[in-house]
This record gives C-alpha cells, sequence and structure tokens, in this order.
C-alpha cells in the first residue's frame, strides 16, 4: 500500500508566484489542501510584456509570503510535508532560479526530499490531479507562452506529436488585441468582440493546414490581421466597430481550425497505441475560450474520444499542478539533491527536436 503524501509545491517559472499544498492518498485520491497564487499583471502591465528581472524580483519577495500562506491555509506545518516539490523549468531563468532558491532553503531548514519538477509536466498531468484520469492520454497545452500536442505516458514518459513553430495562440490572441485597440489579456476581450462578428467575412489564413503533421504557427495569421486593420483603415479611415468585431471574429475561427484539425491528426497517432477509450485533455488559458473548446468537442464526439479540461484556475499557472507532480516523482522514487538545477529550457520530450526561438514569457521548451 503506497503512503499519504502531503507536498508542498512552489511555482515561479513565469508571471505567478504560487505555493500549494497537495495531498495524495490511495483511499481519497488526490486533494488541494490549499493553493496560493499572486500574479504579476500590474508590475508588467506598463512595459506591454513580462519582464523578466521585474518578474525575478517579484518572485523572491513573494515566495515566502506565498509558503506562509499555503501552510496556513492547510492547517499543517513545513515539517508535516512528505516533501518540496519546485518548478526547475522551463521559464524565465531569474523566476525559476528564486523558486529553487526558496525550496532549497525550505528542505534544508525542515531536512525534508526536493524535487525538482518540469512547469510543462505539471500542465500536463493536470487532468490527474482533477479527474484521475489514467495514463496514456492526448494532451493539448494551449496557453500564452506553449501549444504542444504530447501523448502523456507516465510521469516522465511524454512523446511529443507537435507544437507551435513560432507564436503560441494566447499570445497571438494579445497581439490582435493590441491591434484592434482591445484590452489585455487579449484572448477573452477578442472572444467577446468575436461574439457579434462574422467569422466568414475576412479569408484569413489557417497556417500549415496543407502540410502533414501536428506543427502549427500563429504568427502569420496576426500578420493578416494587421495588413486586414491597415487596408480597413485605408478604405474608411478607421476601424469601424463592426469591422473590429469581424475581424476578432475571422481571426478566432482561424485559431480554432487550426487545433481542431491538428487535434484529429494528433488523435489518429495516439490512437494507433490506445485504440479503446481515448481522451483528449486541454490546459492552459487559451482552453478558457468557448469557441475552441467547441472545436475541440467536435472533432472528440467524430473519433469517441473522452474530452476534459480542468477547471480554469487549474488551467493556468499554479503550484497545485507542481506539488503534484512531485508526489508522482516521490512515489517514483525521482527525488532530487541540493544540485537540482534551474533550466531555461528543458523539453518534456527529450527525443523530439527543441521547439526554436522564444515566447513573450521566456524560451519554448
Ligand atoms: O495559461 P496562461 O494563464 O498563462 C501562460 O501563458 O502560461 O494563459 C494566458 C493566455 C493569454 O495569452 C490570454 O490572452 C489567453 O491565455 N486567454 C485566452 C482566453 N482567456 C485567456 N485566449 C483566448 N480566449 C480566451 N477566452
Ligand atoms: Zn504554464
Amino acid at each position: 500500500m503506497t503512503p499519504t503524501l502531503t507536498i508542498l509545491g512552489l511555482e515561479s517559472s513565469c508571471d505567478d508566484t504560487a505555493a500549494a499544498v497537495v495531498r495524495v492518498s490511495e483511499a481519497d485520491g488526490p486533494q488541494i489542501l490549499a493553493s496560493v497564487v499572486y500574479g504579476q499583471d500590474k508590475l508588467h502591465a506598463p512595459f506591454g510584456g513580462v519582464v523578466p528581472e521585474i518578474a525575478a524580483r517579484a518572485h523572491a519577495e513573494k515566495l515566502d509570503i506565498c509558503v506562509a500562506e499555503a501552510l496556513q491555509q492547510s492547517g499543517l506545518g513545513l515539517r508535516e510535508m512528505t516533501a518540496v516539490a519546485v518548478t526547475a523549468g522551463p521559464g524565465l531563468i531569474g523566476g525559476v532560479i528564486s523558486g529553487v532558491m526558496c525550496a532549497k532553503g525550505l528542505v534544508a531548514g525542515a531536512n525534508l526530499p526536493l524535487i525538482g519538477v518540469n512547469h510543462l509536466a505539471g500542465h500536463a498531468l493536470t487532468p490527474r490531479l482533477t479527474d484521475q484520469l489514467s495514463y496514456p492520454y492526448l494532451m493539448l497545452l494551449v496557453s500564452g507562452g506553449h501549444c504542444q500536442f504530447l501523448i502523456v505516458r507516465g510521469v516522465d514518459d511524454f512523446t511529443r506529436l507537435g507544437g507551435t513553430i513560432d507564436d503560441a495562440p494566447g499570445e497571438a490572441f494579445d497581439k490582435t488585441a493590441r491591434l484592434l485597440g482591445l484590452g489585455q489579456p487579449g484572448g477573452p476581450a477578442v472572444e467577446a468582440e468575436a461574439k457579434t462578428g462574422d467569422p466568414k467575412r475576412f479569408a484569413l489564413p489557417r497556417p500549415l493546414l496543407d502540410r502533414p503533421g501536428c506543427d502549427m504557427s500563429f504568427s502569420g495569421l496576426k500578420t493578416a490581421v494587421l495588413r486586414t486593420r491597415d487596408q480597413l483603415i485605408a478604405q474608411h479611415g478607421g476601424l469601424r466597430r463592426q469591422d473590429r468585431a469581424d475581424l476578432c471574429a475571422g481571426f478566432q475561427a482561424a485559431v480554432r481550425d487550426v487545433l481542431a484539425e491538428k487535434a484529429r491528426r494528433a488523435l489518429a497517432i495516439y490512437a494507433q497505441e490506445q485504440p479503446t477509450n481515448p481522451a483528449l485533455a486541454v490546459a492552459g488559458g487559451v482552453a478558457a475560450n468557448q469557441a475552441i473548446r467547441a472545436g475541440l468537442e467536435t472533432v472528440c464526439a467524430e473519433t469517441n474520444t473522452m474530452f476534459t479540461a480542468p477547471p480554469l484556475a487549474l488551467c493556468t499557472d499554479n503550484a497545485a499542478m507542481i506539488a503534484y507532480v512531485g508526489a508522482e516523482r516521490f512515489a517514483a522514487s525521482m527525488v532530487d539533491d541540493m544540485t537540482l538545477a534551474a533550466r531555461p529550457r528543458w523539453p518534456l520530450d527529450q527525443t523530439s527536436p527543441a521547439m526554436l526561438g522564444s515566447g513573450k514569457k521566456g524560451a519554448k521548451a
């Protein structure tokens, strides 16, 4: 019988400082005893994007406050933890170092085991924390910093079937919002505008659908929005309300179509290894988009695939997912020591070629 594990998790790889306590027991499965997230939106807003140095400093200031709050919420002391798990990458290096150093201080002080966790594994294993989904399943990570299809077979066993070769979809939503004079974060603003728009008025591209495979590209789509916007301004002397709504609807439909078609292809590959009871899980901020969700749900219905999306608070960055991966790693004796290093790049699937470039939220993994 597996003993009950109580893990303190820390997350600081991008612009959220988070700490959480997760308990995993045979009788009750995983339970989130506490989850605290401090966002940094206000600090970065004047700069139009995440400033790594500001992020790192804010993490360093907030991490111990966050840990104290999470422990208090859980009603437990540090010494009652089985281990401390911390995001050791990928992400903005200053933030990751802040988290790893904080975790090392905690384990040294309380004489606890230390577990380094890949941030993307946190997202990828969230459906196990929320729905106890069994391995293997197909995962679509789709946020402001990430976009990839993964077959998830185990805590350290991932195959990437494809990912974006340039912008992540959330990044494209944010840039589109900026181009059209809408507020940030762009995703919810574009989705709201799209509600009254005609998605068919502008012929926006569906990049890479003409090529085989599951890789995606979203930067050309954003450029097409820019060009269409400039044409409209030249014609009418400005952007009319309906133009903006139609452009938002057209852009959103293009992202939906690309993700749905690539999901169909990824499901076909994954079905070769899992022909019965296949499951597609989605996580990341963009998973909040109703049109995109509906597109993915349609593909799942067509292919008899179970569709699952964690609650939004666990789709976006948090430390409960890191603590949960910590529990699975601890159970598999994957424990680190004080030599644990912060890694700005850390692909989940070591056998796939690295993704190129750098997203607005740091290096792509
Ligand atoms: O997962 P997340 O909170 O942070 C990381 O990127 O790690 O995702 C944030 C991204 C932003 O780019 C935001 O514009 C996008 O998710 N987003 C959405 C929606 N809500 C948030 N994109 C499209 N539709 C939405 N409703
Ligand atoms: Zn993330």
